[in-house]
């Protein structure tokens, strides 16, 4: 046998010992059927996948090795060890459809009780990760999730994610401390029920789009990990709890659309990393905090109806740098514009202070902003005086400069001018003009393409003459 040969005969003895020790648990593989069978019974997934379902298996199913330490034992005077090696196992289950490049097995499962299915999962003692997309669609009938839901999945798992699912129905367990989570995600769904108690670990707690009930409860301050927490579209009740704002780590937190009522704690200043802040669609009172002034880290505030009052406060200089997006439509704000939106707002793409009680005049250092900003609603508010926009700023935004609804809001500029937003808007009168704006002539070019029509007129004349 020639060095070739050998070393190939090397190699097929790996491979071979390597699939061997590939092989998936007799009792994970055919629990992994029984998964299969029971979410969509109309397809033949054993004979669809007859081999290791570490090695060929339907997309959505992920494997890993795990490996077995050696391990010694002395006994009195002798020692015995056994040889290290590694078993497979399946680590993620992903089912339903997602795109048609991720063919997930699909669903067609319709019973109203679901405690059979999720009970299955815990036959798979390394699974990390259970995800649901689109799976319980069902028009006709709802699918209750058990009520020990977190008690029947298997102790490691650290995703479980239920996205989109319309018919799933039932109450949350009342505990997921038990498992290591590190992210929970129910969007989408019939769900109801309160936060339950969360593990330290989690990193990522969505349950937007359901309904959910209750308050956000204190205990929410042990995930100290927490970077994501999204509740939005929801029946929360209560106050936002000073717990809430001990969550240093928190990057986005979105609490819109429910019934949360209450101030918004100063302390919110603690969330130094936090980049979005939705509180829009709920019933909070008590004016802007002026923490808020702290979170140097904020890119986008939406606080949009609310009852929340009083003046816009002078938070901008610190806070402003990084700010793309304002929303502060319905609160009932009053007062005036402060001029320093304009100074430090440096990034600003949208702002909103429609539908409040804004007087005053709209500052012209507002006129700072034409650089960066797509979107700016000053619209139903008592503002009045001279607009400080420039008339290639208006004529950018076209519909997305709302001014309407400001009785006392005037132009500059000439007659025949008037664009966009403007339109509407009377003309100042001289004495109320602080610092007129040049709006460039517009008409200017209507002029010249009325003299190129009058010379082709004449063109046409001279040649039927
Ligand atoms: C070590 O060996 C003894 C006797 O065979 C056995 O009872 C014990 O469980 C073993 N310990 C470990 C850690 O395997
Ligand atoms: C230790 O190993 C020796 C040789 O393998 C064997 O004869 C002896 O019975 C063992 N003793 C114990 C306590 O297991
Ligand atoms: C789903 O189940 C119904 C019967 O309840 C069957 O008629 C249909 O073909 C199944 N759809 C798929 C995609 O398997
Ligand atoms: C759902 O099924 C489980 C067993 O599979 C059973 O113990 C439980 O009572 C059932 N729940 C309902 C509401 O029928
Ligand atoms: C301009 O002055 C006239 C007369 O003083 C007044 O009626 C009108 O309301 C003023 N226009 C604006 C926009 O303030
Ligand atoms: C605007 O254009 C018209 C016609 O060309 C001209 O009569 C008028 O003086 C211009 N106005 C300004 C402010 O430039």
């Amino acid at each position: 046998m020639n060095q070739k040969a050998s070393h190939l005969v090397l190699s097929l003895l790996f491979l071979f010992s390597s699939t061997a020790a590939l092989s998936l648990p007799p009792a994970e593989q055919n629990a992994a059927y029984s998964v299969l069978e029971t979410i969509n019974p109309y397809v033949n997934w054993r004979d669809l996948y007859p081999d290791d379902l570490c090695i060929s298996a339907p997309h959505g199913f992920l494997c890993d090795f795990f490996p077995i330490p050696s391990s010694c034992n002395s006994t009195s005077s002798n020692l015995t060890c056994t040889a290290s090696s590694t078993s497979n196992h399946i680590t993620e289950l992903n089912f339903g459809y997602l795109s048609d490049y991720t063919s997930n097995p699909t669903c067609n499962f319709t019973s109203s009780n679901s405690t059979s299915l999720f009970a299955l999962f815990s036959s798979f003692p390394f699974l990390r990760k259970l995800f649901f997309f689109n799976c319980f669609t069902s028009r006709s009938s709802y699918t209750a999730l058990p009520p020990n839901l977190f008690s029947l999945l298997p102790s490691t798992l650290e995703d479980l994610v239920l996205i989109n699912n319309p018919s799933l129905s039932g109450e949350i367990e009342m505990d997921a401390s038990s498992l290591p989570l590190k992210r929970l995600v129910i969007s989408g769904t019939a769900i109801s029920g309160e936060i339950p108690l969360l593990p330290s670990t989690l990193q990522q707690l969505v349950l937007s789009r359901n309904s959910i009930y209750g308050q956000i409860p204190p205990s929410i301050s042990r995930c100290t990990n927490l970077n994501i927490l999204d509740l939005s579209y929801n029946r929360l009740t209560g106050s936002m709890p000073d717990q809430l704002t001990q969550l240093g780590n928190l990057i986005k937190l979105d609490l819109s659309f429910n019934r949360i009522n209450g101030r918004i704690p100063d302390t919110v200043s603690g969330l130094k990393k936090l980049e979005l802040l939705d509180l829009s669609f709920n019933q909070l009172t008590g004016g802007i905090p002026t923490g808020m002034g702290e979170m140097v880290g904020l890119k986008e505030v939406y606080l949009s109806w609310n009852r929340i009052g009083g003046q816009i406060p002078e938070i901008w200089e610190k806070m402003g740098g990084n700010l793309v997006g304002i929303g502060f439509s319905g609160l009932g704000l009053n007062g005036n514009i402060p001029a320093s939106m304009g100074t430090y707002l440096k990034k600003l793409c949208f702002l909103a202070l429609d539908n409040n009680l804004l007087e005053g005049p709209v500052p012209v250092q507002l006129r700072e902003l034409e650089s960066t900003a797509n979107e700016v609603n000053l619209e139903k508010n008592q503002l009045h005086g001279p607009v400080p926009f420039s008339a290639d700023f208006v004529v950018r935004l076209g519909s997305k400069l709302k001014l309407g609804g400001n009785r006392g809001l005037c132009q500059v500029g000439p007659t025949g001018s008037k664009k966009g937003s403007l339109e509407m808007l009377p003309e100042c009168n001289a004495t109320e003009v602080p610092r007129p704006v040049v709006i460039s002539n517009f008409s200017s070019g209507e002029e010249n393409g009325k003299e190129v029509l009058w010379v082709l007129v004449l063109l046409l004349g001279l040649l039927v003459v």
